[in-house]
C-alpha cells in the first residue's frame, strides 16, 4: 500500500529502489500521490530517477516532478527545467519550473531567467523577476529589470517601481503621526475645493464622507451627471493630495434614483459608486474593500407597490436596502505595517479595537433620520470607520460635513476632527452639535469662514 510512511522510508533509505518503485506505479493517481508526498529530499537523493517523467502526459505529475527537482537545487537540472519553463503546455508547470530555477540562486540561471522576462504570462515574468532580484547589483540583471517599469501589467510595473524607482514621499515637515494645529477640531464654512487649496499635502490621517447625491436631494444642483462626477473627482483629488502616505479614504455612496418627470417617462438610476471608482483609481487611490451598509427594509423607500400587484417580469424593482462604503488607501510602496510602526506603542495600544466587532463586510446599522438635515450619518457608522481606520490623536476629515456627525464621533473617540461644509445653515447646525469643549486635549472647537481659516494658517 502506498502510504506516506512507506514513501518516507523509501526516500530516506537511499533511493536505489525508487526508480523501480516509480516504474511499478502504474496508475497516474498513484504516481502523482507518490511524487506529491516525497516532501523534503535528502542530499543523496538522485533526481535522475524523476527525469523520465518530466514529459509525462499528466500535468499534475509533471508539476510534482518539477517541484521535486527544484528542491534539489542542483545545477545539472538547469537545462531540463529551462526547457519546461519555456515549452510546457501547462502554465502551472511552467511557473513551477521558473520558481525552481529561481530558488537555485545560481548565476548560471541568469540568462534563462532574463529570457523569460518577455513571456506572455505575467506570472512567469513575476517568478523570473523574483529569481533575478537575488542578483540585484549585477549590471545585466538591473538593466533588464528596470526596463519592465513600462510593462503593460500593473503588478509587474509596481514591483519594479518599488525595487528600482521608489517614490519620494512625505514632502511635509511633519512626522506621519503629527498634524497642523490649525486643522484640529476646526470647522470651515465654504466650498471644500477652495479650502483644500490652502492646506499642505500630507496633513490628514483619515477621510470619511458622504457626498451630495447628485440632484436627488435639494441642497446641490449640478448641470449634468457628468459635471457632478467631475466635481466629486476634483474634490477627491484634492483630498488625495492632503492625505498622509498610505492612509485611508472611505466613500459612502449608493446608486440613486431620480424620479420620473411624468407617467410618460421612466425614473433614472445613477450608479454613483461604480462611476466614480475609475476616477479614484486613476488619481492614485488604491481600492481596498467594499463594505456594504445594510439597513432594515422597513426603513427604506418601498418600490414594490406596483410589482406586488401585477407580478409582471421586467418591472421588478427591489427595495434598495444597502449603501456602499468604498475603502481606498493612498497608493504607496509601503506596507500597512510601516504606517502602524510610525506610532508610539502607547498610542497603538490605546487605539486597539477591543471586544466584539463586525467580521464581515456587511454592516447592519439603522439609518438616522434628522429633522435638521436630510442625509445624516448614523453615529455608529462613523464610530466604526474611525476605530478601524485611525489612531487616537489623528486628524479625521469630512469634506461634506452636513450636520457634523463625523465630528461628534471623532471627538468622542479622541481623534481631532476637521470639517468643511458649504451651506451656512448646516454650518450653524454643526456649531450647535460641536460647540462644547472637547473632553480630550484642550483643543476647543473652532468655527471659521474661509478667510478666517486662511488667516489662521497664514497662507
Ligand atoms: C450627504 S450630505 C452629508 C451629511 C453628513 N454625512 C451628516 O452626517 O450630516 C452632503 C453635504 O455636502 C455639502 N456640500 C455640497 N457641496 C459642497 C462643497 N462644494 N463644499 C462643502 N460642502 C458641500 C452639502 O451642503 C451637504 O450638507
Amino acid at each position: 500500500m502506498l502510504t506516506k510512511d512507506y514513501i518516507n522510508e523509501v526516500k530516506t533509505n537511499g533511493n536505489g529502489n525508487i526508480a523501480k518503485i516509480i516504474e511499478g506505479l502504474k496508475s497516474t493517481s498513484n504516481l502523482s500521490y507518490f511524487l506529491e508526498n516525497l516532501g523534503f529530499l535528502p542530499s543523496n537523493f538522485d533526481g535522475n530517477v524523476l527525469l523520465p517523467y518530466i514529459n509525462y502526459n499528466n500535468s499534475n505529475v509533471r508539476f510534482w516532478v518539477v517541484k521535486n527537482l527544484g528542491k534539489l537545487k542542483n545545477v545539472k537540472y538547469i537545462d531540463p527545467l529551462s526547457k519546461v519553463a519555456r515549452e510546457d503546455k501547462d502554465s502551472m508547470v511552467r511557473r513551477e519550473a521558473v520558481s525552481s530555477l529561481g530558488r537555485m540562486r545560481n548565476v548560471k540561471n541568469i540568462p534563462v531567467l532574463i529570457s523569460l522576462l518577455t513571456d506572455p504570462d505575467p506570472k512567469i515574468i513575476a517568478q523570473a523577476i523574483r529569481g533575478l532580484l537575488v542578483f540585484r547589483g549585477n549590471e545585466t540583471v538591473d538593466t533588464h529589470l528596470k526596463q519592465l517599469v513600462h510593462h503593460p501589467n500593473e503588478f509587474i510595473q509596481q514591483v519594479i517601481q518599488k525595487e528600482y524607482f521608489p517614490k519620494q514621499t512625505n514632502n511635509s515637515h511633519l512626522s506621519h503621526t503629527e498634524s497642523y494645529d490649525y486643522l484640529k477640531n476646526v470647522v470651515v464654512n465654504g466650498d471644500v475645493r477652495e479650502i483644500l487649496q490652502v492646506i499642505p499635502e500630507d496633513s490628514i490621517h483619515l477621510t470619511f464622507t458622504s457626498p451630495p447625491y447628485y440632484n436627488a436631494r435639494d441642497y446641490s444642483i449640478y448641470p449634468s451627471y457628468k459635471a457632478y462626477l467631475q466635481f466629486l473627482a476634483d474634490v477627491f483629488e484634492k483630498v488625495h493630495r492632503v492625505t498622509k502616505e498610505g492612509r485611508f479614504f472611505i466613500l459612502n455612496t449608493s446608486p440613486i434614483i431620480i424620479p420620473r418627470v411624468s407617467r410618460q417617462h421612466s425614473s433614472k438610476r445613477y450608479p454613483i459608486p461604480f462611476d466614480i471608482h475609475p476616477f479614484l483609481v486613476e488619481m492614485g487611490w488604491e481600492f481596498i474593500d467594499d463594505i456594504v451598509w445594510l439597513k432594515p427594509e422597513a426603513s427604506v423607500k418601498n418600490r414594490n407597490a406596483g410589482f406586488l400587484q401585477h407580478r409582471k417580469p421586467l418591472a421588478y424593482k427591489p427595495n434598495p436596502v444597502t449603501e456602499y462604503l468604498m475603502v481606498y488607501r493612498k497608493k504607496t510602496d509601503k506596507l500597512l505595517d510601516w504606517n502602524i510602526r510610525e506610532y508610539e506603542w502607547k498610542i497603538v495600544k490605546e487605539s486597539k479595537v477591543l471586544g466584539n466587532y463586525e467580521t464581515s463586510n456587511v454592516w447592519r446599522i439603522d439609518p438616522t433620520f434628522d429633522k435638521s438635515h436630510s442625509a445624516v450619518f448614523p453615529v455608529e457608522l462613523c464610530n466604526r470607520v474611525i476605530k478601524f481606520y485611525s489612531f487616537k490623536g489623528d486628524v479625521v476629515f469630512d469634506p461634506f460635513a452636513g450636520s457634523g456627525t463625523m465630528g461628534v464621533a471623532a471627538k468622542a473617540l479622541e481623534r481631532y476632527f476637521f470639517l468643511t461644509e458649504k451651506d451656512e445653515k448646516y454650518f450653524q447646525i454643526i456649531k450647535k452639535n460641536l460647540g462644547s469643549k472637547s473632553l480630550f486635549a484642550n483643543t476647543e472647537s473652532r468655527f471659521l469662514s474661509l478667510n478666517e481659516f486662511k488667516e489662521l494658517n497664514k497662507i
